[in-house]
């Protein structure tokens, strides 16, 4: 192991991203998506407009995608107290009804849990990468930070090694990420790398999978915090009804000018709300806030609680059809896992094959 991680310059990682954006454009069936999140809460507009509305775009160009719950990945901040269960299920409503198809044989989600083959993929993985490099990354580190917990448990280390192996286990080339993921995935790079340089010279098990890097702007907490999350209660839910979202909206932070203008430095919670509103109604947020002029923030308010309950209203009415449906949930994830297995058990055998340790029937 003595070539390092490489993080690389941010520009050069967005270059190359979005060159995979025209190739992807060009010849989507030749790619292969994975994609995921944990299940920590329902969906919220920051979940849509940054990551979720993108992966439909993709699948609905002729990617095929995985989308990965990351239910394992919950226990590494968190007491268990959590209903993950609950979450799980929410989370395929909210997926399904913002317009990813696991009926239409390119789209698959299911929990890494519930993918033996998958996890069994961690073990060889954990011995490609060392003490140091887990310990240096900054991703976790912040994590930690974040949890404020004296007592970090060994998964909160490993996990991004599990993630390499939900990224490797179907070989996807394509992963479609935030900025505070790129660690994780060039560590699956390298992992990627390590495995074919020393189990398999002439026959490369993995490809080296690339980071997409999302186009939407970060959506600000209702409060004015770096990130809307349902546990700090400044998020708006796909599954609000209207009411809920017109109260939330009522109680987001803004500022005394009452002239609204467009300036993320100096007014990022205006600024927020004005984004919020340009991706509903399709207008700069420049153009609204000069609509807008000196009738101040509750005339901004209530234009996005207007703009935003129409823009989610198609989204929210199939989103009760499919939880009045029996069963629907538990059929989304069989059909996830049953697609995720298949996939996982193919690579498992390769894996095996390559590092010399197929035994038995079916072995060599
Ligand atoms: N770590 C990701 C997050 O917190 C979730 C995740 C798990 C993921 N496995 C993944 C993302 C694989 C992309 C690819 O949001």
């Amino acid at each position: 192991m003595t070539e390092t991680v490489d993080y690389g310059t941010f520009e050069a990682t967005l270059e190359r991203s979005n060159r995979l954006e025209l190739a992807l454009q060009a010849e989507p069936s030749r790619f292969l998506v994975l994609t995921g999140d944990r299940p920590t809460g329902r969906l919220h507009v920051g979940h849509l407009f940054g990551s979720v509305e993108n992966r439909v775009r993709l699948q609905n160009m002729g990617v095929p995608i995985f989308v990965v719950i990351a239910d394992y990945q919950v226990l590494t901040d968190r007491d268990y107290g959590d209903d993950i269960a609950a979450n799980v299920h929410h989370i395929v409503l909210d997926y399904v009804a913002a317009g990813l198809d696991p009926d239409n044989g390119r789209t698959s989600i299911f929990p890494h849990s519930h993918v033996p083959e998958l996890n069994q993929l961690l073990v060889p993985f954990l011995t490609l990468v060392t003490n140091a490099e887990l310990n240096r990354n900054p991703t976790v580190k912040e994590e930690i930070q974040a949890s404020g917990r004296q007592q970090i448990n060994a998964g909160m280390y490993t996990y991004p090694v599990h993630q390499a192996a939900d990224i490797l286990f179907c070989k996807a080339s394509v992963v479609p990420v935030g900025k505070d993921q790129l660690p994780h995935l060039e560590l699956t790079r390298a992992i990627a790398r390590r495995f074919n340089a020393r189990f398999a010279p002439d026959r490369p098990v993995f490809p080296e999978p690339q980071p997409l890097l999302s186009s939407a702007p970060a959506i600000l907490g209702l409060d004015g915090s770096a990130k809307m999350s349902k546990s700090r209660n400044n998020a708006i839910e796909l599954s609000f009804s209207e009411d809920e979202t017109a109260a939330h909206i009522k109680t987001a932070k803004t500022d005394v000018d009452r002239l609204i203008t467009y300036d993320p430095e100096r007014r990022p919670e205006v600024a927020n709300l004005l984004l919020l509103l340009s991706l509903c109604t399709k207008k700069t947020p420049e153009d609204l806030a000069s609509e807008i002029g000196d009738a101040g923030a509750s005339r901004l308010k209530s234009l996005l609680t207007e703009a935003l309950n129409e823009y989610l209203r198609p989204l929210r009415q199939r989103r009760r059809e499919l939880e009045q449906e029996p069963g629907f949930v538990g059929r989304m994830l069989n059909k996830g896992i049953a697609q995720a297995r298949e996939v996982a058990q193919q690579t498992l055998a390769e894996v095996r094959q390559a590092m010399g340790m197929a035994y038995g029937i079916g072995g060599r």
